[in-house]
């Protein structure tokens, strides 16, 4: 039997063979089934993205306008799971996305039918339905009312009306949709490992949905967009360079880590973070608020000057949703809204050819046999 990765977490380990994401850590290079990453965020929305994710090819205008029609009816909550929603207490936005998103399959029947076509039919409508919970809770747990979703709008720019309840303008939803774009598949990253062990026990494909959810909530993964935030504000809008630097040399010499550096795969810039950051840069100027930008280029360069490490994916986006209006405790949520394509893609991909996931672990631990001593001997 060979041995873990040595610093363990199965680092460098291959665990799947996938024709769905392109990583080159070394060379900053992302591309999904074959398309790369920076001509994704220029040209494509996210709509076409999912059918790449889902097809392995790009839509052709008419399969693309059947995606959209197929989402737009698939965006409307049922009843049921908005009372559910109302009936939860106010709190963290993932525990919510996990309860609602596993709630679905009471009212989907997403369990009985297990064939390829329908477990298809449910990445689709599962994608559009966590949207429209991430947008509703948001908008809940701002004292409106639910927005019914508008069919004419694509994804990007529904979430952002249902959950403002405003039409949002060209620019806000270009942004967001990159943002979407960006976000939508990074090979085995840990949500999707979760996601694929869990199809490959042949569990239905709301299951793996809901064990991705638990997952991205990690600081780790995922959790860290809100906590860029939570930094930011820690430090404060109108704090001086020196008080910007005092915050995180302290978190540094604490050997605390500093929410949204550093990456597993990458050696180079997540290719990622520079649309990010432009977008950070371009939307706080806009804005007005430009102060947050501008705190989130020094927090990088007095990071990478210290530990020599690089934003990842979620730096930048805590500023770019600052900027849009996003209320922190949707970040991760937001996550989810996109990565839920990737995860999808990622389980078909499994059902399509699939076997148990079941590694083995090195024991460490007390010698065998030890001598069982009755409890009233102890
Ligand atoms: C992403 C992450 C989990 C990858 O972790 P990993 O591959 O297991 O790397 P490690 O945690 O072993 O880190 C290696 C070294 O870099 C340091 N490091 C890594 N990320 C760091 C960060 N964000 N801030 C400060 N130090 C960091 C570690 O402390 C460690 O230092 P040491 O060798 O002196 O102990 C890690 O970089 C991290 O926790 N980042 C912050 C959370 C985050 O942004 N997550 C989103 C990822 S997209």
């Amino acid at each position: 039997m060979s041995s873990a990765s040595p610093k363990g977490g199965l680092e460098d380990v291959v665990a799947a063979t996938s024709s769905i994401c392109y990583l080159d850590g070394d060379r900053g290079v992302l591309a999904y089934c074959g398309y790369d990453i920076h001509d994704l965020a220029r040209s494509a929305t996210f709509e076409e993205v999912c059918f790449l994710l889902w097809h392995n090819r790009l839509p052709s205008r008419r399969e693309l306008g059947d995606l959209q029609s197929e989402l737009a009816a698939a965006r409307p909550l049922s009843e049921p799971v908005l009372r559910l929603m109302r009936s939860l207490p106010p709190g963290d936005g993932m525990d919510a996305l996990r309860t609602l998103t596993s709630a679905l399959a009471h009212w989907d029947g997403g369990s009985v039918d297990q064939s390829p076509a329908a477990r298809y039919r449910t990445a689709v409508r599962v994608t559009a339905q966590i949207g429209s919970i991430v947008a509703t809770w948001g908008r809940l747990a701002a004292g409106g009312g639910p927005i019914a979703p508008d069919p004419v709008l694509g994804h990007a720019a529904n979430f952002l009306y249902m959950l403002t309840g405003q039409r949002p303008d060209a620019t806000a939803v270009r942004a967001f949709d990159v943002a979407l774009t960006l976000h939508a598949d990074h090979e085995l990253n840990a949500s999707t490992f979760a996601a694929r062990v869990a199809a490959a026990t042949l569990t239905d494909l709301l299951s793996t949905v809901v064990a991705a959810i638990g997952t991205l909530k990690g600081p780790l993964h995922g959790g860290a967009n809100a906590d860029v935030m939570r930094l930011l504000l820690e430090i404060g809008e109108t704090a001086s360079a020196d008080r910007i630097e005092s915050v995180v040399r302290a978190k540094l010499a604490r050997k605390e880590k500093i929410p949204g550096f550093g990456h597993r795969v990458y050696r180079t810039e997540d290719p990622r973070a520079a649309h990010l950051r432009q977008m950070s840069r371009d939307l706080g100027a806009r804005s007005g608020q430009t102060a947050w930008f501008e705190m989130s280029q020094r927090i990088e360069a007095l990071v990478k000057a210290e530990k020599k490490l690089n934003p990842n994916v979620d730096f930048y986006s805590a500023s770019t949703y600052h900027a849009l209006g996003i209320p922190i405790d949707l970040y991760t949520p937001i996550f989810a809204v996109s990565r839920v394509s990737g995860w999808t893609a990622h389980v078909l991909e499994q059902y399509a050819n699939n076997r148990l996931i079941r590694p083995r672990a090195d024991y460490t631990g007390p010698e065998h046999p030890q001598r069982f001593v009755p409890l009233d001997q102890r």
